[in-house]
């Protein structure tokens, strides 16, 4: 785990990275990407009678405004890194882009229109502080039941094909490898005040797979497979609301 987590994103040569290397077109990021966009833009007309607020928190370059819109009233993305921010506007991100101190975030809420927060990809490489800080933002943006949902990313599931690695591959230090359990997330979201409600998979296999020669295959099986077996994915989707 990156202990300088909050500022590893604000370097430039990080963000180019991430929005440049990690999701060029035809990545397993990528890939894996288009398939989360699909599945929210089926999700979140049928989840919400109204088109919801988004709050988008640690929106980085603002992946999860773009894959939704037109499916929602409007998106808020909060992040720490103005070099993010200024990639997601280069990126023609739909809606506001806001820089935030760390643990200060706060959603700007619209009176009568529920609201749909979102955390991509960040939970897994971060400390519990920082996953407290995004629940202090997603209560403040929900404040009960009927307020709305969050959705939460785990890149990293821990009961899934990626755990190999952690028992039979090489780790070396220049690259992070952490793992996050379904009860762990359940735990989290139960301290603060939320309950599971549901959990979406989208790839059974990890990034390696996706290069072999029989990559072809683990995209196939995966495309059939990562919602069935949604529990064993190496990346879901929690779907939460206030308890
Ligand atoms: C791996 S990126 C994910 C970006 C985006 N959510 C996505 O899925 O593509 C993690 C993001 O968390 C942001 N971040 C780090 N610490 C934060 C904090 N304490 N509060 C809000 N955002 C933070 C970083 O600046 C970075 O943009």
């Amino acid at each position: 785990m990156a202990s300088n987590y909050t500022d590893v994103f604000r370097d430039p040569t990080a963000v180019e990275k991430y929005a440049e290397r990690t999701y060029a077109p035809g990545t397993f990021s990528s890939i894996v990407s288009s398939r989360q966009a699909g599945w929210l833009r089926g999700f979140v007309p049928n989840a919400f009678a109204t088109r919801p607020v988004h709050h988008d928190f640690a929106c980085g370059t603002g992946r999860v405004s773009r894959m939704l819109a037109g499916m929602v009233a409007v998106s808020h993305g909060y992040d720490t890194s103005e070099a993010m921010l200024q990639k997601s506007r280069e990126l023609g991100t739909p809606g506001h882009g806001h820089l935030v101190q760390p643990g200060l975030a706060s959603p700007h809420v619209e009176p009568g229109r529920p609201a749909l927060v979102t955390a991509f990809r960040f939970v897994l490489n971060v400390d519990l502080h920082l996953r407290d800080q995004l629940m202090d933002f997603a209560s403040a943006a929900l404040p009960d039941a009927d307020a709305g949902l969050l959705l939460v990313e785990n890149h990293g599931n821990a009961s899934s094909l990626r755990h190999l690695r952690k028992t039979f591959g090489r780790l070396d230090a220049s690259t992070w490898f952490q793992e996050l359990s379904h009860l762990e997330m359940r735990d989290l979201f139960t301290r603060h005040g939320f309950e599971l409600v549901g959990m979406q998979g989208f790839t059974l296999f990890t990034q390696g797979c996706y290069r072999a020669p029989w990559g072809w295959a683990s995209k196939a099986a995966d495309a059939a497979l990562a919602s069935p077996l949604s529990k064993w994915a190496t990346d879901v989707v929690y779907i939460a609301r206030r308890r």
